[in-house]
């Protein structure tokens, strides 16, 4: 049994402080666009600087996988100055920041995303009250999005974090794809559960290449996938 006040060393060197990690929580702080308010500046200000780590509120990595009003955005690189800011506010006193990227797949509504239908790997929609039928992402749309999780990883590495979390969990695209629920598909990002999980293996090489190839020592990658809510029928 470890005590919680010690310190954490990875394999390949990383340290975090303690073992308290702050689980992402969204606040829906930030402006219209994804631009983030000093009030959220203030809110992790507050929380960081005692525990080892902070995990962000999700940030969507594409303009249409943003989930809610008020999230925090990484699909543009106007957002790096503003992600900057963040990152300064929690890595007070040795705590490490951590950015949480995600895409909200058919988790959304067209209302969220200037009124375009929401995506997802297919054109099932959730089984929640009032949720929009999806329209099936193109091949050449996923691996878009796949290059937003890597560009979206870039810019947390010049904004300044110590690492990103890739938002793998309840219900979101990345579970969207793993679900046979939400995945009809029957080409190659479909069908068998080894084809349900080509998305989450090859967003995982993406952002690991991408951070193998810069600069940054030490920088933390992380999946969060509760499998929880995932509707397993095989
Ligand atoms: C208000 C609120 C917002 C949350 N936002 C996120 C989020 O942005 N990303 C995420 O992965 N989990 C989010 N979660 C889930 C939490 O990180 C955590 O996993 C969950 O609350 C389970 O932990 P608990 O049993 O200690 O509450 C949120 C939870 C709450 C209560």
């Amino acid at each position: 049994m470890h005590n919680v006040e010690e310190q954490l060393v990875f394999k390949r060197g990383l340290k975090i402080k303690n073992r308290v990690i702050m689980a992402p929580m969204t606040t829906k702080m930030s402006f219209f666009d994804g631009e983030i308010t000093s009030d959220e500046i203030k809110y992790y200000t507050l929380r960081s600087g005692e525990v080892g780590g902070v995990i962000t509120a999700a940030a969507n990595v594409s303009e249409n996988g943003k989930g809610w009003k008020g999230e925090l955005g990484v699909y543009d690189d106007k957002f790096i100055p503003g992600l900057s800011r963040l990152s300064a506010a929690i890595k007070k006193n040795g705590t490490k920041a951590i950015l949480q990227i995600f895409h909200a797949g058919r988790m959304t509504d067209s209302t969220i995303i200037n009124g375009e239908m929401p995506v997802s790997a297919s054109n099932i929609s959730s089984e929640r009250p009032n949720s929009e039928t999806p329209r099936p992402l193109s091949s050449l749309e996923i691996l878009d999005i796949l290059d937003d999780f890597k560009q979206a990883t870039i810019r947390a590495i010049k904004a300044g974090f110590d690492g990103v979390e890739i938002h793998g969990a309840n219900t979101y695209l990345i579970q969207q794809f793993f679900s046979p629920h939400s995945n009809r598909r029957e080409d190659e990002w479909g069908g068998s559960v080894e084809k349900r999980f080509k998305f989450i293996n090859d967003l995982v090489e993406v952002v690991t290449d991408v951070v193998d190839d810069s600069e940054v020592d030490n920088f933390i990658v992380a999946i969060d996938s509760r499998l929880k809510n995932m509707k397993i029928r095989e």
